[in-house]
């Protein structure tokens, strides 16, 4: 695990600019598995506007994300959906053919999207991280033999995600599909950012703690290829 720390949010955004700029500009077909939350917005934004200047097209890119809130319409303004489209996909020449988000909440829409799967490898899954250590949805226990499946979110997670919702808890859905801890670990390469000191325990956890199911992201120091770019904040209990 290689872990870069850098001043601010801006500096992760740009650090994270260049492991995904160096990968697209060399394959231009690549599968980006994508991430939501407020950490990954500076690269978006970076993206678009390296798009929109150098001309750095997505238009043979494939893109899967990671997780959705379910009992929310795909176009709730606050779906994942919906902050993909208005964070990157709407910014750069990603084909609405290649994005693919999951949805739904039966068993049968958690195969569905793990099959869309089957015969493409993710190049390099974004990743943020939740105060609790969770990746995508995959909340603390979750086994990391799962693949796409619902989750029942923790209060905590509830709590975090409610500034997207009036900050009112009770609006916030109470449950998610997400990739599994297996599906996440497949892809080649993952880059996770996180900022601020509310995720210092988490990103300690992450990469000092022990490999554990308390911290999903722990599993990360199982695999082969993985960047993770903090701020000095987030850094603070390494
Ligand atoms: C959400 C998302 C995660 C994200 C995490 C952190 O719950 N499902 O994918 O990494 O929260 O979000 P943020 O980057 O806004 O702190």
């Amino acid at each position: 695990m290689k872990v870069i720390v850098v001043e601010n949010y801006a500096e992760v955004s740009a650090e994270a600019f260049k492991v995904m700029h160096e990968l697209v500009a060399s394959k231009p077909n690549a599968v980006l598995g994508l991430a939501t939350g407020s950490s990954p917005i500076g690269l978006y934004e970076n993206m678009i506007k390296d798009h929109k200047e150098n001309g750095t097209s997505y238009a043979e890119c494939q893109s899967f994300n990671l997780d959705e809130y379910v009992g929310i319409d795909r176009n709730h303004e606050q779906s994942y959906y919906t902050f993909m489209h208005e964070n990157l996909f709407n910014g750069i020449d990603i084909k609405e053919e290649n994005v693919h988000l999951p949805y739904g909440n039966t068993k049968e829409d958690c195969e569905a999207y793990e099959r869309s799967m089957d015969n493409v490898t993710v190049d390099i899954q974004v990743l943020g991280i939740g105060s609790n250590g969770h990746i995508g949805f995959n909340e603390p226990g979750t086994s990391f033999d799962e693949e796409t499946h619902i989750v029942t979110l923790k209060e905590g997670t509830r709590k975090d995600n409610a500034r997207f919702f009036e900050n009112d808890i009770n609006k916030v859905p109470t449950h998610a599909i997400t990739m599994g801890i297996a599906t996440i670990m497949k892809a080649k390469k993952i880059l996770l950012v996180a900022t601020g000191a509310n995720k210092a325990d988490a990103v300690s956890a992450m990469v000092d703690g022990p490999v554990s199911v308390d911290c999903p992201a722990s599993v990360l120091q199982n695999h082969p290829d993985v960047v993770v770019i903090v701020d000095k904040a987030a850094a603070s209990k390494l």
